[in-house]
């Protein structure tokens, strides 16, 4: 009688997973320029603090000042956002900065805070943190460096009377790609006038970026493969370039610094299905932002960069999961498309990545399978030797 009621465990389990589905069903949200702004000086703040005040003590005043400028205008930024659930904590975790840094708190803390508060804003507001497409390597911007950026910055990025340095390491690591991209964003940050940058093209002002983040690795030599292989979301988007390098372990860190200054010699590395995840999250990113548009085009990118290299070869060693996929991408294009309800598209995301992370399983079976396979058949065959040697030992003594 007991086995014929329905399996607890997994009801709870369908009821976890659809928890956050019903969650996300909302109405797309509008883009907000001023999230971007107010992420911009949260930056800042995590940079420079640390130059400002030292052991309790303010270093420099004038730094410190802007510090207390900067926030005031990042609180004022987030007051005039809309509402939404989650923005009172997040204003409260500005307010918190704010008394860390009135206290004159340790700059680790302050740092910790500052970028936490970022990453809070950036995820409530639905920024776009990555490019759609593949990051441009330093080369696409060289000429525009000289002709734009030189006479303040250097030549090779070491600064001047003008402007700070680019390629200190330890600077540079408290910087995300983004961050560096924010800063030569007009609407977001005014340090740079118009004519220095008020022209760029998205696409140019990531060029940049990664020009800037390769000076502090100038002449350094790659990580090794198996590196990447650790931290395979730093090799892609948008982790490469969301991640701050001073929040990984050094290792990482390092990694992380080399392969952002050079995206191009990294794409190799990079599994084509972690691309695909990367492409859906930044399409998913898009569209709960209600830019469906860049989503769709960010759908097709995942599929045609991610998923159709290796198809054939899932169709080989798993024709159903091949099969399933097929249904999932055509599933979630037609969502788009056919502006079906949110929580319906968020869904066919979440199935597809699912089923997406099965995929690279089955092509990849882990490290350690063959191995053990191998240990496996080697016991086998000496149990196997062991207990014929026994057979003919006690036949032996039998027949004595
Ligand atoms: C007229 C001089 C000038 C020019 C030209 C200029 N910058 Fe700057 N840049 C500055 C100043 C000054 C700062 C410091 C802003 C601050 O710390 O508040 C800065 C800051 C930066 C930063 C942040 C560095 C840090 O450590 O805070 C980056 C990145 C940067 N510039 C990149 C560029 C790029 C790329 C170009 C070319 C498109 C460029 N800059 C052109 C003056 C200039």
């Amino acid at each position: 009688m007991r086995r014929n009621w329905p399996p607890l465990p997994l009801l709870a389990l369908c009821l976890l997973l659809w928890l956050p589905a019903t969650l996300y069903a909302q109405e797309p949200l509008e883009r907000e320029p001023l999230a971007a702004e107010a992420s911009n000086l949260l930056s800042y703040i995590a940079v420079d603090y640390g130059d400002s005040v030292k052991n309790g003590e303010i270093q420099d005043n004038s730094l410190y000042e802007q510090q207390r400028r900067y926030l005031a205008r990042a609180l004022e930024l987030v007051r005039q956002l809309p509402d939404r659930p989650g923005r009172a904590a997040l204003e409260n975790s500005v307010l918190e900065l704010d008394v860390a840094i009135a206290e004159k708190r340790d700059g680790e803390q302050v740092r910790r805070r500052a970028n936490a508060a970022a990453d809070r804003l950036a995820a409530l507001y639905q920024l776009q943190r990555s490019p759609a497409e593949m990051l441009p390597s330093a080369d696409f911007a060289r000429a525009l460096y000289v002709e734009r950026c030189v006479s303040c910055h250097g030549a090779q990025g070491q600064g001047g009377d003008r402007a700070p340095g680019l390629r200190d390491p330890q600077r540079m690591a408290s910087f995300s790609l983004y961050d560096l991209y924010n800063i030569l964003d007009p609407t977001v940050d005014s340090v740079h006038g118009a004519r220095i940058d008020g022209d760029l093209s998205s696409r140019q002002r990531w060029a940049l970026a990664v020009t800037a983040a390769n000076f502090a690795v100038a002449g350094e030599l790659p990580p090794t493969s198996q590196l990447a292989q650790r931290y395979p979301a730093l090799i892609g988007l948008p982790g490469m370039a969301t991640t701050r390098p001073v929040e990984l372990p050094s290792e990482a860190a390092g990694a992380l610094m080399w392969w952002r200054g050079h995206p191009q010699r990294v794409r190799a590395l990079e599994h084509p299905l972690a691309r695909a995840d990367g492409l859906l999250q930044l399409a998913e990113t898009a569209y709960r932002g209600g830019d469906n548009a860049s989503a769709y085009h960010q759908l097709m990118l995942a599929f045609r960069q991610g998923y159709a290299p290796l198809r054939e070869q899932l169709e080989i060693r798993d024709a159903p999961l091949a099969a399933q996929l097929s249904e999932h991408w055509q599933a979630l294009r037609t969502a788009i498309l056919g502006n079906a309800p949110n929580a319906e598209v968020i869904a066919a995301f979440q199935r597809l990545r699912t089923a997406l992370g099965q995929a690279r399983a089955r092509l990849e079976p882990p490290a350690g399978q063959s191995r053990y396979t191998l240990w496996a058949a080697l016991l086998f065959a000496t149990a196997a030797a062991l207990g014929l040697l026994l057979w003919f030992g006690l036949r032996r003594r039998n027949s004595v």
